[in-house]
């Protein structure tokens, strides 16, 4: 359903992403790992066309979402729901109205039928009643659920979460991977997780993929990501200063 072909992209004669290939599976969640910098925000901006690549693919069903209009791109969107990694959630507005927020832009919807559909996704994330709360009243787990909330409430057909639990305790990181888990088979989205948060891939990914250097160097079941023979990647997991890869 989502596949990036030979994308490119540098930033001031930096090369970000370098020929990077990858196909997410369909309803499956997928979670990419790679060092901080190395351009998974990046190359999630470039799944939902918030980034132009210098050169490659990003092809959603089929369609290279580079070659759409404005209003075919804002069409494809709407299949997307993205929990940003600062929880972009809107300051002003209480927990109710940034959930309710999608519904009101785009659907439209009678008072009631709005409620009950933030209060059904609410229950979901496990917020009851806090609906007059303000996101900054709340804790950083729980501003990661209304956020979860938010771009689930339109029912996407594909997830993407940009470090879902970056800046959360140990207990409260386990919340949320189980909350992404139980969306998930709730919900059947196709998933992708950014992280660079170990024990977290291996809970939430049917599938793990290793950024680095700008492309994908091992994807494979967590399993097979756990008994990786690929130097970088055996690095990597295991949190070590010794090895190929450069601090
Ligand atoms: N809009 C931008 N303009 C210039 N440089 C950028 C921009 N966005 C990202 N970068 C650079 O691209 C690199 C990868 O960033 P990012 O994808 O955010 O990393 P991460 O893997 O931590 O998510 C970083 O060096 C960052 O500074
Ligand atoms: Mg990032």
């Amino acid at each position: 359903m989502i596949v990036l072909e030979r994308l490119s992209k540098s930033f001031n004669g930096v090369k970000v992403l370098d020929n990077l290939d990858i196909e997410f599976d369909e309803k499956k969640i997928t979670v990419v790992i790679g060092r901080s910098g190395g351009g998974k925000s990046v190359m999630l901006k470039h799944i939902i066309g918030l980034m132009k690549p210098d050169s490659g693919k990003v092809l959603i069903s089929g369609i290279d979402i580079n070659t759409l209009k404005k209003k075919e791109l804002n069409e494809i969107r709407k299949k997307f729901g993205m929990v940003f990694q600062e929880g972009a959630l809107l300051d002003s507005l209480n927990v109710f109205e940034n959930v309710a927020f999608p519904l009101r832009r785009h659907l439209k919807l009678s008072e009631k039928e709005i409620k009950d559909k933030v209060h059904s996704i609410l229950t979901d994330v496990g917020l009851n009643e806090q609906d007059n709360k303000m996101p900054s009243e709340i804790s950083g787990g729980m501003r990661k659920r209304v956020g979860i909330a938010r771009a689930l409430i339109l029912n996407p057909e594909i997830m993407l979460f940009d470090e879902p639990t970056t800046g959360l305790d140990p207990i409260m990181s386990d919340v949320i991977n189980n909350l992404i888990i139980s969306m998930h088979n709730k919900f059947k989205f196709t998933g992708i997780v950014i992280s660079h948060d170990i024990p977290s891939t291996f809970k939430t990914g049917d599938t793990v993929a290793m950024l680095y250097e700008g492309r994908i160097i091992e994807s494979g079941t967590p399993e097979e990501f756990k008994n990786s023979n690929n130097p970088v990647v055996k690095q990597f997991i295991s949190g070590s200063m010794e090895g190929p890869i450069l601090i």
